[in-house]
C-alpha cells in the first residue's frame, strides 16, 4: 500500500531545477506517455474510468467518463482545452504546479489527447501570471525539441500541437464555457447548455475541458495503474490531492495529501494556527464552497464528506481565519469580489451581486439594520439556483453560511453601531407585552 503522505504530483517540487525537461527525465518523466502511447485510445479511457479520477477543477465529473463523452470517430477536430484560469480566491495550486513540473502537465496532455484522437491542445493560463506562461512556453519548446510534441510522437505516427493561450484576467473565464468563448476571441460569457463542449465546443467542435492537476494526475496512473491510485484517498475520491492552505497558519503552502484528509490533519502538516490563536472559519474549497468553523475539523475533505457537512469540495482551497477576523468583513470582501467579476448574463446575478455588495459594504460601515439580514437572505435566495452559471451560486455562499453560523456577529454589528436603536428595544418589548 502506498505511505499516504507519500508524495506523487509534487514529488520533484522541490528538486533543483525540476521545471527542465532534463530532471523530469530523470525521475521517471515521458515514460508514462511511452507505455500509454502502445495502448490504444479506448483502453486509455477505461484505465482513467478505472481509477476513479474525478475533476480537480471544482466540480469533481469522472474524468474518464467526461472523456468518453467525445466522439470516436473524426469528422471534425477534436481539442482538449486545458483550464488553466485558477481564478477561485484562495486557490493556488494549478499555478504552482505549471511552475515547480510543468512537464507533467504536458505528458498529460498528450496522454489524454491521444484517448480522446485530439491533435491540438490548448492551455488557457490566467494572464497575469506572465512568469507562468513563460515557464510554460519553455516546456512546450523543450517538448517540441524532444519529439514528445509535434508530428510523429516517438515514431508512433501519433501527432499533437499545444499552443499555450494566455487569457487577460477575469474570474468567469474559469468557467468552461466563457472560457471556450474566450480562446475564440471573444468576450468570455458561459454558454447555454446543452449542447455541451464534447458535442459542440471550440469552434463547435468535439472539445473536453480539463483543469490542470486532473490532466497532470494521468502519467501517474498510467504507470502506477488504477489499483495503485485507489489506494488513497476515499472509495469515491480517490487519489492525491493538493490543498493549497492560506491564511492565519504557521506555514501556508501548497500540501498534497489523500483526498478525505481532514483540516486537523491538514493543519499538523502546516504547523498549526499561527501564533496559537484559535480557528474561527474556514473555507474547504475556495469562497465560492459554504464556510466552515472549528466544528468541522475532522470532516473528510473528499467530495463526499464536504457535501454531507454542507459545503462542497471545491478546489481545496482551505482559507483559515482565526478569531481576530470579523466574519460580515470577511463576507463582503469575498462579495465584492463576485460583485466585480460577475459577467453581467443574466439578471439575478448581476443585480444581486450589486446589492448584495452594497448592504453589506453599508453593514460593516455601521449603517445596517436588522432588516438587512433578511434582505441579504432573500436576494440570496434570489439568486441560487436561478442565476445562468454556478458563479451566482458562488456569491451566495459565503453569505448564507456566514449568517447560518455567525447571525449573532453581523447582529451585533448593527446594535454596535446603533446604540440608540438598541436601547429602544427593551421599552417596544414592553409596549408590546
Ligand atoms: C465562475 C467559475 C470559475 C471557474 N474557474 C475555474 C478555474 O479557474 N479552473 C478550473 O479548472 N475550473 C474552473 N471552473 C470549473 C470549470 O467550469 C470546469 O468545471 C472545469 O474546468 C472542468 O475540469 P475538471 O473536470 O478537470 O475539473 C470554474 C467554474 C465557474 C463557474
Ligand atoms: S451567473 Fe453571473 S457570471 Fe454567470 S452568467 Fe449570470 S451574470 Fe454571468
Amino acid at each position: 500500500m502506498a505511505d499516504p503522505i507519500t508524495p506523487v504530483l509534487t514529488k520533484r517540487w522541490l528538486s533543483p531545477n525540476s521545471w527542465r525537461l532534463e530532471t523530469y527525465e530523470r525521475l521517471e518523466g515521458y515514460t508514462a506517455l511511452r507505455k500509454a502511447l502502445r495502448g490504444t485510445p479506448e483502453q486509455l479511457v477505461q484505465l482513467v474510468k478505472d481509477a476513479g479520477l474525478r475533476g480537480r477543477g471544482g466540480a469533481g465529473f469522472p474524468a474518464g467518463v467526461k472523456w468518453s463523452f467525445m466522439p470516436a470517430n473524426e469528422d471534425k477536430p477534436h481539442y482538449l482545452v486545458i483550464n488553466a484560469d485558477e481564478g477561485e480566491p484562495g486557490t493556488c495550486k494549478d499555478i504552482p504546479l505549471m511552475m515547480a513540473d510543468p512537464h507533467s502537465l504536458i505528458e498529460g496532455c498528450v496522454i489524454a489527447a491521444y484517448a480522446m484522437r485530439s491533435h491540438h491542445c490548448f492551455i488557457y493560463v490566467r494572464g497575469e501570471a506572465l512568469h507562468c506562461i513563460r515557464r510554460l512556453d519553455g516546456a512546450v519548446r523543450e517538448a517540441y525539441a524532444a519529439g514528445y510534441l509535434g508530428r510523429d510522437i516517438l515514431g508512433t505516427g501519433y501527432d499533437l500541437d499545444i499552443t499555450v493561450h494566455a487569457g487577460a484576467g477575469a474570474y468567469i473565464c474559469g468557467e468552461e464555457t466563457a472560457l471556450l468563448d474566450s480562446l475564440e476571441g471573444r468576450r468570455g460569457q458561459p454558454r447555454l447548455k446543452p449542447p455541451f463542449p464534447a458535442a459542440a465546443g471550440l469552434y463547435a467542435a468535439p472539445t473536453t475541458v480539463n483543469n490542470v492537476e486532473t490532466i497532470a494526475s494521468v502519467p501517474y496512473i498510467v504507470n502506477g495503474g488504477a489499483d495503485w491510485f485507489r489506494e488513497m484517498g476515499t472509495e469515491k475520491s480517490p487519489g492525491p490531492k493538493i490543498y493549497s492552505i492560506s491564511g492565519h497558519v504557521e506555514r501556508p503552502g501548497q500540501y498534497e495529501a489523500p483526498l478525505g484528509t481532514t483540516l486537523r490533519e491538514l493543519l499538523e502538516l502546516c504547523g498549526g494556527m499561527k501564533d496559537g490563536i484559535p480557528l474561527k472559519f474556514w473555507t474547504p474549497g475556495g469562497s465560492s464552497t459554504p464556510l466552515f468553523t472549528a466544528e468541522h475539523l475532522d470532516v473528510p475533505l473528499d467530495f463526499e464528506g464536504a457535501a454531507e457537512a454542507g459545503s462542497m469540495l471545491g478546489t481545496t482551497a482551505v482559507q483559515v481565519f482565526n478569531e481576530t477576523v470579523s466574519v460580515p468583513w470577511a463576507v463582503m470582501k469575498w462579495t465584492q469580489f463576485y460583485e466585480h467579476e460577475s459577467c453581467g448574463k443574466c439578471t439575478p446575478c448581476r443585480e444581486g451581486t450589486y446589492w448584495l455588495a452594497q448592504i453589506l459594504e453599508r453593514m460593516v460601515a455601521g449603517r445596517g439594520t436588522e432588516e438587512d439580514i433578511d434582505t441579504l437572505l432573500d436576494v440570496c435566495d434570489n439568486i441560487l439556483g436561478r442565476s445562468f452559471c454556478a458563479l451566482g451560486d458562488g456569491a451566495v455562499s459565503p453569505i448564507t453560511s456566514g449568517i447560518e453560523y455567525f447571525r449573532d456577529e453581523f447582529l451585533a454589528l448593527c446594535e454596535k453601531q446603533h446604540p440608540s436603536k438598541a436601547e429602544r428595544t427593551p421599552a417596544l418589548a414592553g409596549a408590546n407585552s
